[in-house]
């Protein structure tokens, strides 16, 4: 998967760094604006990255310094509109479809704000696990101001992230969140500066790819799930997913690592 604007993915960089595999969305002349083309090439990109062992954690961010993905592309909203509402209505679904993917990878998935994140660039964001962003990031969902709606799951995501009064304001206002707020409210984990922001991102899956990588799906899976059930039926989650770790060699593996006073050798079994 060494790949840079190959043949399957025009308007994607795909670069591995160890495990960690960093997809950029590298079309700067229209400010990483995802394309239905381009979306779809993500959706490739994220079904590849989830089904190879080799690749452990993905780091999704955009080309150049001033975004990281602008929204969905306007030009081809404004055709897909002009055809009514099942048409609009199935161009969400397709974005809908590539997000979910994003969010239900086993393996840790985090956003890289390198500069506009708005629109489905925002929304990508939130898809993925964890965002950094760089200090010069604008988040936003500006898509009231063209007289519609975010439609790639902002309108959910976002208020499961930073609560539903501040995700209300932001969304009917479609206002651009500067990094410093957004790491304030918890639209972001961190800021770091521009230049450090890749390394960073890189840094942050590489401690998390220390822990044990069942544990690590199970508590991503279990927190998606719970997180839109009533307590109780979360919990059950919960405790399912842990029962079920004891018959893992790994969950053994960590706490006799941990009683012998040595660092864990985990497997991924
Ligand atoms: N779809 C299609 N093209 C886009 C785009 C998008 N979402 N965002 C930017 N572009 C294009 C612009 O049309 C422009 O093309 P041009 O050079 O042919 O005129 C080019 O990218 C550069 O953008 P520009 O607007 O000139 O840059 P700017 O620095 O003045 O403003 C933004 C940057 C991000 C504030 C502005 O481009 C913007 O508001 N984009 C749309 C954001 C949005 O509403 N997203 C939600 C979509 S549902």
């Amino acid at each position: 998967m060494d790949t840079s604007g190959s043949a399957g993915h025009p308007d994607l960089l795909l670069e591995r760094r160890g495990p960690v595999t960093v997809l950029t969305v590298n079309r700067p002349d229209r400010l990483n604006a995802l394309s239905r083309d381009t979306l779809q090439q993500i959706g490739r990109a994220v079904d590849a990255f989830t089904a190879d062992p080799a690749q452990r954690a993905l780091v999704v961010t955009g080309a150049g310094e001033k975004s990281f993905v602008a929204g969905a592309d306007i030009a081809e909203l404004a055709e897909v509109a002009a055809r009514g509402a099942a048409a609009t209505e199935e161009f969400a679904r397709a974005g809908q479809s590539v997000m979910d993917r994003i969010e239900r990878s086993a393996k840790p998935v985090i956003a890289a704000v390198n500069g506009f994140a708005l629109g489905g660039g925002c929304e990508l964001a939130l898809a993925c696990h964890l965002r950094i962003a760089s200090t010069h990031a604008q988040l936003g969902l500006p898509e009231v101001g063209l007289g519609t709606i975010p439609g790639y799951g902002g309108t959910q995501r976002l208020s499961r992230l930073v609560g539903l009064g501040r995700a209300t304001e932001l969304v009917v206002t479609g206002r651009r969140v500067p990094a410093d707020e957004a790491l304030a409210i918890g639209l972001v984990g961190s800021v770091v500066p521009q230049a450090a922001l890749l390394d960073a991102a890189v840094t942050l899956a590489l401690a998390i790819l220390r822990n044990g990588p069942l544990a690590v799906a199970a508590a991503l899976e279990v927190m998606r799930e719970g997180v839109g059930r009533p307590l109780g039926a979360g919990l059950e989650l919960e405790r399912r997913r842990f029962g079920a770790l004891a018959d893992s060699a790994d969950m053994q593996e960590g706490l006799r690592a941990f009683l012998g006073k040595r660092p864990a050798e985990f497997q991924g079994r």
